[in-house]
């Protein structure tokens, strides 16, 4: 719907004398004896009055809905990279080109690509989907094996009985239950050898016996 704005054709930035002006070039432009129309002309009067009342532009969201939208119709890609390869390449935790350097370091599938996890899939289950081993051993919220940490994006994690408010401030997750929310991510999987998940962590699960190194 247009705004009084739009109607004047006047920027909302507009002084009150120009929008005086506009009104009185608008209200002889759309009058019937000029070739408008009652209803314009009833138009450009209404506009006219909501600008002298203080008319203030509404706050668009649209652009947060199309975010959502494109998420629950699209799903969210997800670059990942397998922790326990960092020592061997004597790369940084903090490095902010960490991603950067995997892409270039021509590593295996299982410890570095990307994935398309569907809508209300969670992470776990998207790379298990997948053909991936990712660790886990509850899968309910109440261990540290399916610990990742997100360096791109967002994960929601609807049960966490397990890691701290100073591990989630550290962008630690729970990828048995956490969902993407954004369309694109990058995570850091089998972060449970952090020194201080150690605690956290159950008897190992399958991922162990798959890749019994890491
Ligand atoms: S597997 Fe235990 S919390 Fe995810």
């Amino acid at each position: 719907m247009a705004s009084p704005f739009d109607v004047l054709r006047v920027d909302p930035e507009a002084s009150e004398e120009a929008i005086e002006q506009a009104y009185r070039e608008r209200v002889i432009e759309a009058h019937p004896d000029h070739g408008g129309s009652p209803e314009e002309f009833q138009r450009v009067r209404t506009a006219y009055k909501q600008l002298q009342a203080g008319y203030e532009p509404e706050v668009d969201t649209e652009p947060e809905l199309e975010d959502e939208e494109s998420y629950e119709q699209a799903g969210s890609r997800v670059e990942y990279l397998n922790y326990a390869v960092l020592d061997d390449h004597g790369w940084d935790l903090d490095d902010d080109d960490l991603f950067g350097k995997a892409a270039a370091g021509d590593l295996d599938h299982e410890d570095y690509g990307e994935f398309l996890v569907e809508p209300h899939e969670s992470l776990l289950e998207a790379a298990e989907n997948r053909g991936f081993m990712w660790p886990f051993a509850c899968r309910g919220g109440a261990c540290a094996n399916c610990a990742v940490i997100v360096k791109e994006g967002e994960l929601s994690m609807p049960v966490n009985n397990i890691l701290p408010p100073e591990m989630i401030d550290q962008d630690i997750r729970l990828s048995c239950n956490g969902i993407p929310v954004t369309d694109e991510m990058q995570v850091l999987y089998n972060v449970k050898h952090l020194p201080e998940l150690e605690e956290l962590r159950l008897p190992p699960r399958p991922f162990e016996q798959a890749y019994p190194g890491d």
